[in-house]
């Protein structure tokens, strides 16, 4: 019984990641042992949205600075993000990249720009050509071939675009025909696509005060029409700003998120305890994928909420499998409200829109009755809990603190589940990149200690090995921009509207940026580190709205990775090729090929 439950939930994409979500079926296949696995096709990419803020000074004060100068704005940008983060990066530095870009000489790295009207766009790139901006409606693309036509077909063959059929590769094909940027138009979505680290870079270096995304409009009806406010993913403009302030003092801080660890250590005891339950005789999972998202579920409720859901135990208890099952009906329906007005379905009162309804009401309930037992909990002493240091020291309201919390526990959940589930993929094709892991954990930590946030600093392997299973099986494969405002990138002028897709995971499987680019070696990102543009990886995302988890989702990662390749001997059952999908997120298309042997 437990099992077909696990089996349901995974077929319904119960922990869909609203914060990462998209439109489109692609897939890929991971073929040989340590082998990338490369998006095959995209189906009218969409990716919906949370709109944008401005950024935290680094004085943390909330104030906002001044725009204009680019290493100013990026100053602003970057405070509070990781550190070797990309955008930490002045243009001077990562210039010296346009030698190798591939959209050279139209190189987008600008010097301050020679006329502030970006549609007569005379521009000088940092290869020194001036070169004049041509429209939007220039820019190639599949529509000159039917190419759109093509991925529309496609979609709506398969019924339906969250489907998980695979297709034919479209996007790394289409890059690849027309170059590092293109244009698709898919019925009335008309987008343009990025693939290099110079356009993004350009782009991130422009950004507004506060960059968006794609609308989750059905995500607005519902708050709109209850009177729930907004989370970090569906804000926009200065209420942005001042939530995402609120929260990245906290989360995008390394003494705090350090703080965390005993919770998320708590939780993966249990976990270890999982894994020695469920494995058969032969060290197999029947559904890990399920149980990664288990285990990621009970800790981001554990940081957010203090409260354990009992997801880990033999018998689920009926609270947590209400929230659970109103979350998986919440994100089906949303996603039919994509691709068919929400409007109507609201002024028709249409099944999809009930059951939407229904979800949302479910969720709203049990997270408020959470964060209120959080806030009465540490009334007295607020800076002592995360949550309620967060509540006293920003000018957030209730409703505020609710819609955020419950954003951020849907952003965390199956990202985390699915970035450790490839990177479990990755150590078992790689055994001697795993066996070199585990001599790095075993020099740092003595037998029987627990891993602790301070000593991950001694694991440089540990951390490259992450980075290098996110750069070939990226979670979140693309982000989108809604452009506020016209600018010129590359060397077309785009008008304010124009919804940018940033294909991240091409990036990542370009042999221009990355040598060998198929293979699995960590090593990369500790000796070739110079070689590599900074804008390449952003597994994360880019700029002000970059993901805010980002932190939190590496410790819960880094200290995953030692409690289990510390146990277990992580193999691979088979060597046969592993499909991937998008369901939002990059999925493996078939039970993953691992096991479990105890050390
Ligand atoms: C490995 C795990 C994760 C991955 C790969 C990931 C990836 C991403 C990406 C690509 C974006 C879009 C960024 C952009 O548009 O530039 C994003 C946004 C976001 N993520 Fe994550 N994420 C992860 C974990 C988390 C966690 C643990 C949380 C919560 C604690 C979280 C909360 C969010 C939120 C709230 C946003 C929207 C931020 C905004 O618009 O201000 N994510 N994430």
């Amino acid at each position: 019984m437990e099992r077909d439950r696990g089996k349901a939930q995974r077929q319904q994409h119960l922990f869909y990641p609203p914060g990462h979500l998209h439109f489109g079926s692609t897939a890929g296949t991971a073929s040989q042992p340590g082998a990338a696995t490369q998006t095959r096709d995209i189906d009218g990419v969409l990716a919906p949205s949370a709109e944008g803020g401005a950024p935290l000074p680094r004085d943390g004060t909330g104030r906002s600075a001044g725009r204009g100068h680019p290493a100013r704005s990026h100053q602003v940008a970057t405070a509070g993000q990781p550190a070797g983060d990309p955008l930490e990066r002045r243009p001077q530095e990562t210039a010296r990249h346009a030698g190798k870009c591939p959209v050279a000489p139209q190189c987008p790295l600008f010097s301050p720009p020679r006329s502030p009207n970006p549609r007569r766009g005379a521009r000088r790139g940092a290869c020194g050509a001036v070169r004049a901006a041509v429209p939007a409606a220039a820019v190639r693309g599949p529509r000159e071939e039917g190419g759109a036509r093509r991925a529309k077909r496609s979609r709506d063959c398969s019924g339906c675009a969250l489907t998980s059929r695979p297709a034919r590769p479209l996007q790394v094909e289409y890059h690849k025909k027309y170059g590092k940027i293109f244009r698709m138009k898919l019925g009335s979505f008309d987008s343009v696509h990025l693939g290099s680290p110079c356009l993004l870079e350009a782009l991130y270096r422009s950004e507004s005060a506060h960059p968006q995304r794609l609308e989750i409009k059905p995500w607005k009806a519902y708050r709109d029409y209850r009177e729930e406010g907004y989370g970090l993913l569906i804000l926009e403009g200065e209420d942005w700003q001042r939530v995402r302030s609120a929260f990245q003092k906290k989360l995008m801080k390394p003494v705090e998120i350090m703080k965390l660890d005993d919770k998320i250590n708590e939780v993966l005891a249990d976990f270890m305890g999982r894994i020695d339950e469920l494995c058969d005789e032969r060290g197999r999972i029947e559904d890990l994928y399920t149980e990664l998202n288990k285990w990621s579920f009970e800790s981001i409720c554990l940081v957010l909420y203090e409260k354990r859901f009992g997801l880990l135990q033999k018998n689920t208890g009926e609270e947590a499998l209400n929230f659970i099952m109103a979350v998986k009906t919440m994100m089906s329906m949303f996603g039919k409200m994509m691709v068919t007005p929400v409007e109507l379905h609201r002024s028709l009162n249409t099944r999809v829109w009930q059951a939407h309804t229904q979800a949302w009401d479910t969720i709203f309930r049990s997270v408020k009755s959470c964060v209120d037992n959080r806030l009465e909990k540490y009334s007295e002493q607020p800076s002592m809990d995360f949550l309620c240091d967060i509540y006293h020291h920003n000018q957030l309201s209730k409703k505020e603190l609710y819609a955020a919390v419950t954003e951020l526990q849907l952003a965390a959940v199956e990202t985390t589940a699915n970035s450790l589930m490839w990177i479990l993929y990755n150590l078992s094709r790689n055994p001697h990149v795993q066996q070199k892991l585990f001599k790095e954990i075993q020099s740092v930590l003595p037998e029987n200690q627990l891993p602790r946030a301070e000593d991950l600093r001694n694991m440089p392997y540990l951390k490259a090995c992450l980075k290098e299973s996110m750069r070939l099986n990226p979670t979140v494969p693309f982000t989108t921009r809604t452009l506020d405002k016209a600018m010129v990138l590359g060397e077309y002028a785009l008008p304010k509207g124009t919804v940018l897709v940033l294909n991240t995971h091409v990036l990542g499987s370009s042999e221009e940026n990355f040598e060998e680019s198929s293979q699995f070696r960590p090593e990369r990102w500790l000796q070739d580190k110079k070689k590599i543009s900074p804008f390449a990886h952003l597994p994360f995302g880019v700029g002000k709205r970059m993901c805010i988890g980002r932190r939190l989702a590496e410790l819960q990662l880094h200290l995953a990775l030692c409690w289990i390749v510390r146990k277990y001997d992580v193999v691979a059952t088979d060597l046969e090729p592993v499909e991937t999908l998008h369901l939002g997120n990059l999925v493996p298309g078939r039970q993953l090929p691992v096991a479990f042997r105890q050390r």
